[in-house]
């Protein structure tokens, strides 16, 4: 009885196939998707972790909802709270983690098609995975302008206005007085013009990788479902998340992400290059 379930392509459902189809030459357009769960064991918290998440802590900001942090009509009329986040977050205190590292590793084999992350941390650059290769599809603290003119506000005060917990504003003051944010992505703006430019990647890909996010944020949750069932997804995240495990090749790494991929590494061949490359960073 021929059912109509798709051919498998990985030969089971398991870490070692999928080593085995990445070995056999057959995965050369990876897809990567992450979120904060890849940061946590940088010491950057991530949102939803019930104990430990952001979302957890926020409460001493007395917030309406844990969100509004990132709301830009809440920034608007009470930009304090997310530049006491902004201090925690900002990019230079932390270390890319193994996770960040292995991603960058298949960058240096010619087997990244694209990353995409949700971070705002840029440990993905930090890590050496090459910018072209990178979307951050909720922006970064790369940069930062005034929200109002737009005018760009240069980095050496914003570092200095975050380091002292100040609010900055516009350059231009006094003929604009707009508040500066970085191109973080907030509830209410759209996402960057390159993350729609990239999302056909998505569907290029002959692997998925979706690591340490709860997929909970559209319309970056629904990148894993561009690609065709055929195609394997590998879902490294502490719990199971999204659509992954539905498709017949999807295999779920259930744990700690960077116990997930030194696990993949091991399979390949390639723990010792991970490990090295990680100390070296
Ligand atoms: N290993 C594996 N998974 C982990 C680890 C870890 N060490 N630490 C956390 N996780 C998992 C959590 O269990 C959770 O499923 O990572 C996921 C993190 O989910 P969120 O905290 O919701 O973070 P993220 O998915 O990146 O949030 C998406 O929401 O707040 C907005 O714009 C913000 O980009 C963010 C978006």
């Amino acid at each position: 009885v021929d059912d109509d379930t798709p051919p498998q392509t990985l030969s089971e459902r398991s870490v070692a196939a999928v080593a085995e189809y990445i070995k056999s030459g057959r995965a050369r357009r990876i897809v990567v998707m992450t979120g904060a769960g890849i940061s946590t064991a940088a010491g950057i918290p991530d949102f939803r972790s019930p104990e430990t998440g952001l979302y957890a802590n926020l409460a001493s900001l007395n917030l309406p909802e844990p969100e509004a942090v990132f709301d830009l009509s809440f920034f608007r009329q009470n930009p304090a709270p997310f530049y006491v986040l902004a201090k925690d977050l900002y990019p230079g205190n932390y270390h890319p983690t193994v996770s960040h590292v292995f991603i960058s590793l298949l960058a240096s084999k010619g087997l990244l098609h694209q990353l995409f992350t949700q971070n705002i941390d840029c440990l993905e650059r930090a890590a050496g995975i090459p910018a072209d290769l990178i979307v951050e599809a909720h922006g970064s603290f790369a940069a930062q302008r005034c929200i109002e003119c737009k005018t760009p506000f240069g980095d050496a005060p914003m570092r200095e206005h975050v380091r002292a917990g100040k609010v900055p504003r516009c350059e231009r003051a006094p003929e604009c007085d707009g508040l500066v944010k970085p191109d973080i992505v907030f509830f209410g703006e759209a996402l960057p013009r390159l993350f729609f430019e990239r999302t056909r990647m998505a569907a290029e890909a002959d692997l998925i990788l979706v690591m340490g996010t709860s997929l909970q944020v559209h319309p970056f949750a629904s990148l894993p479902n561009l690609a065709p069932e055929s195609v394997p997804r590998v879902l490294f995240n502490l719990e199971r998340v999204g659509t992954l495990g539905s498709h017949a090749d999807d295999v779920l790494v259930l744990g700690d992400c960077d116990a997930g991929v030194r696990k993949l590494a091991d399979e390949l061949g390639w723990r010792e290059e991970l490990e090295t490359r990680w100390r070296e960073l």
